[in-house]
């Protein structure tokens, strides 16, 4: 099957509860369902993290959890995937439902709380991985009898060479306390404690919420510079609750899709204006087009992730956006995604 037949399929989907949707989805892909599409293009071609991109459109965690479908979702044009979060010991999450469509605002909202199988399953699985993209892993805490100086530690010591860079998950909101770990002192002590127990690792990212005020955004950048993180993912879903319209907006969780683009796009340009070229950024939020990539390569990206609108729209998403990034790429006269990076700082 090619990815326009796939996503025909897709809205069949919505006839499910979004969690038996996502798994139907996520069992699909296994199955080769998906098919594939054709993601390279020299014209995409980025180099960050000591790594080749083949464009600069990936997968943003929280989609494969458990590393299941890493393959298969390589296959459909993504630059590159990211798994996770993993948690040190499997997990259930909370109490269903926990993850809502807001069809009339193109978003999502979860409080899934680290649902997934634990490290152990997690590397047996990741051994079935792309070998021709980076892949990522996305590490996280338990909810209970954590101990973050020693759990992200061990999760890197365990991934560091099944992947490609690391990224350390301190910004979802369905985690009690988990925020807190942006603070200077606490990222300070887990990245410091990283260098010391697993001197040798991939890359390492940060990845931070929309929820933190500009002054929050400079600290991370300068405790991530400081602590030797190879960058910062920008950003995970917000508490925020933008004008919306679907009746399920009153939903605890974290809200993601379309009406995140503006506000982790601006947060984006801020964590770049500080990092000033000492930081490779990653910028996620409410991608749905084309152009929506161009913005955040502007505004200081050098490479970009999504989830809700894969979810919406299913695997022909990633050929149309990579097509309209093409015509942007042309509307906005950059020869490349590399000569677009930072345009608008
Ligand atoms: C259902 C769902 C589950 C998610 N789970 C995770 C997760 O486990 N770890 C993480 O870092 N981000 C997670 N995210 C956040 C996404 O990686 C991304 O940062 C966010 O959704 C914004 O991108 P989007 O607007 O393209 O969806 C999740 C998002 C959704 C919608």
């Amino acid at each position: 099957m090619n990815p326009a037949l796939a996503s025909l399929l897709t809205p069949a989907l919505r006839l499910f509860d979004p969690e038996t949707a996502h798994g139907l989805a996520l069992r699909a892909l296994k199955l080769g369902l998906a098919g594939s599409a054709n993601g390279s293009d020299p014209r995409f071609e980025v180099q960050a993290m000591g790594l080749t991109f083949r464009n600069p459109l990936g997968l943003a965690a929280g989609f494969d959890k458990n590393a299941e479908a890493l393959i298969p979702l390589g296959r459909i044009g993504f630059g590159f995937v990211e798994a996770g979060t993993v948690t040190p010991r499997p997990q259930v999450g909370n109490p269903k439902p926990r993850l809502f469509r807001l069809t009339e605002d193109s978003a999502v909202i979860n409080r899934l709380g680290f649902n997934n199988g634990g490290i152990d399953t997690y590397l047996i699985n990741i051994e079935r991985r792309p070998r021709d993209i980076p892949v990522g892993g996305n590490i996280g805490i338990n909810k209970d009898n954590a101990v973050p100086e020693r759990d992200y530690p061990a999760l890197v010591r365990a991934l560091a060479r099944k992947v490609d860079y690391i990224t350390i998950n301190v910004s979802s909101p369905n985690t009690p306390g988990l925020r807190d770990l942006q603070s200077e002192q606490k990222l300070r002590g887990i990245l410091a404690a990283i260098a010391d127990q697993v001197p040798e690792h991939p890359p390492l990212l940060v990845k931070i919420a929309p929820d933190l005020s500009p002054e929050g955004v400079a600290s991370v950048v300068e405790t991530c510079v400081a602590g030797g993180a190879a960058g910062m993912i920008v950003s995970n879903t917000t508490l925020a609750r933008p004008k919306l319209r679907s009746p399920q907006a009153t939903q605890a969780g974290g809200l993601s899709g379309v009406p995140l683009m503006g506000p982790s796009t601006a947060m984006l340009k801020i964590a770049a204006r500080q990092a000033a070229g000492r930081l490779v950024l990653i910028g996620v939020g409410g991608i749905s087009s084309g152009a929506d990539i161009l913005t955040k390569l502007r505004a200081g990206a050098s490479l970009v992730q999504l989830y809700s609108a894969l979810a919406f729209e299913g695997p022909a998403l990633i050929p149309r956006l990579l097509d309209e990034l093409r015509a942007a790429l042309d509307a906005q006269g950059f020869p490349t995604v590399e000569a677009a990076i930072g345009a608008d700082l």
